[in-house]
């Protein structure tokens, strides 16, 4: 709401606010973070996202990208000014609720002061008008994201800070919302996103698409592939929208396990409840060093055709990361602990290895071909990991999947199945941590005692002594 009046002098304002007068210079900054333990900087106080709109137009052989960004958010304590994170790109224009609003930079921060004051509780559309060339950024750990190009296009992946080089927002996995994504690409050229495919239109050579999200995403899992794809859309037998968007030159190597997809959810839904989502499929997509794949929402990326346990791990992901995502970086596990879990699971459940034996292998070393991988297990705790740098290695992706085992040593595979699906039952759509899991799994089995594995197996450095 628009009541400031701007040259009161600020004792005056707090007399105002003491009196409990509503009017007047009464917000303070929002927070230029979220505290996250890893990445400070990601993420803004003191207000909370509902929607992002974002325009787009590409220009593959000039790297040249335009945007307006609305984003639609709720004040979450009276506000002065607050910060979108953004990174690169050239700021044409902040406005909002439709008036010019001041902005300065300074580094990832972009400060908006809006030209009165915002309440709490206030929803407020901010408006971002940008261009220029956007950046791809290496990861703490060396990886590489953000806008990435590729032969024919771009590939734009977030995990963990990289949406902020293609849209301005509070890029914390905390802060999740709905999102309509419009892109306009030369013609010819293809625009994948998250979510349905509401329209596509060509006209004087542009061609624009429009994708929508509905449920809650994190921004870590919104993704832009732009390029030449084949594409086929289909339905699971339960009616499920399946889009699939794949680099030619990966087509006929993708098709057959992509193929598979229904299946495979067939198989999840039974292990983790519903699906949580409104559609699926997949992206492949060439870039050039990009040596992972990712669960953006809906429709994970794979830097090549994926063989089938990867395809289980970043679905898996759909439950686990995507729709009960981590309240901060040090919850990594809850998303990759989970999804390596599963791995072992469709192993399990299809002939192979059980998930005890894989454990069993982990633990004694026999997995591994080198000791030294073997011994990168318990490099550190799962629920603890030393740098930003490390969030993503091996105790984090096989230690969290053996945290898993070691809860269903104590409770038993039918109370063990119980858990897997109300935690993703629970926090559906929403945020979880470290304490939320064990609290969900005491209150689950109350006789018994989990102590010592979250002692030892969790948050204990080195290696537990008994497997
Ligand atoms: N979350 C992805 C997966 O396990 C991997 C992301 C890797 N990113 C990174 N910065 N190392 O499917
Ligand atoms: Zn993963």
């Amino acid at each position: 709401m628009a009541r400031t009046v701007r040259l009161v002098p600020a004792l005056l304002a707090s007399v105002l606010t003491l009196a409990g007068c509503g009017g007047g210079v009464h917000g303070t900054p929002g927070g230029s973070g979220v505290r996250d333990p890893y990445f400070p900087k990601a993420g803004n106080g003191g207000y909370d996202v509902a929607h992002y709109a974002l325009r787009l137009t590409y220009a593959p052989d000039a790297h040249h990208l335009t945007g307006t960004a609305t984003v639609t958010a709720r004040a979450t304590q009276d506000l002065s000014a607050f910060n979108l994170d953004f990174e690169g790109l050239e700021v044409e224009r902040v406005t909002v609720g439709g008036e010019t609003a001041r902005w300065n930079r300074a580094g990832q921060e972009l400060t908006v002061r809006p030209h009165a004051d915002i309440d709490r509780d206030d929803t407020f559309h901010v408006t971002v008008r940008y261009s220029g060339a956007p950046e791809t950024v290496t990861d703490p750990d060396g990886s590489r994201e953000g806008w990435l190009r590729t032969a024919d296009g771009a590939l734009a992946l977030g995990e963990p800070t990289g949406s902020m080089t293609w849209f301005p927002g509070n890029h914390h996995p905390s802060d999740k919302a709905a999102y309509d994504v419009t892109v306009s690409v030369p013609q010819g050229l293809r625009a994948v996103s998250n979510g349905e495919l509401r329209s596509e239109r060509t006209a004087r050579g542009r061609t624009t698409y429009r994708w929508h999200t509905g449920e809650p995403m994190a921004s870590y899992l919104a993704t832009l592939a732009i390029g030449r794809f084949d594409i086929s859309h289909s339905r699971t037998p339960d009616g499920l929208p399946v889009y699939t968007a794949v680099d030619p030159a990966e087509a006929a190597a993708s098709r057959p396990v992509l193929g598979r997809i229904p299946e495979v959810l067939r198989w999840a839904e039974k292990r983790f409840g519903p699906y949580p989502f409104s559609s699926t499929g997949a992206i492949v997509d060439r870039a050039a060093d990009l040596g992972y794949a990712l669960e953006t929402q809906n429709r994970p990326v794979f830097p090549g055709a994926p063989d089938l346990t990867l395809l289980v791990h970043e679905l898996a992901h759909q439950w686990y990361g995507d729709s009960v995502s981590p309240k901060s970086w040090r919850d990594m596990w809850l998303n990759e602990g989970f999804a390596t879990y599963a791995e072992w699971l469709w192993e399990e459940d299809h002939g192979g290895k059980s998930a005890q034996e894989t454990f069993d292998a982990l633990y004694s070393g026999d997995s591994s071909d080198t000791e030294e991988a073997a011994e990168s297990v318990w490099a550190f705790p799962p629920a603890d990991p030393p740098s930003a740098a490390r969030i993503s290695e091996a105790p984090v992706y096989w230690r969290g999947a053996m945290v898993l085992q070691k809860v269903r040593q104590v409770v038993g595979d039918e109370k063990f199945w119980r858990i897997l699906k109300g935690w993703a039952a629970a926090y559906r759509h929403g945020n979880a941590d470290t304490a939320d899991f064990t609290a969900y799994v005491e209150k689950q089995a109350p006789g018994e005692d989990f102590e010592g594995i979250w002692e030892d197996w969790l948050y204990g450095e080195g290696k537990p002594e008994r497997p």
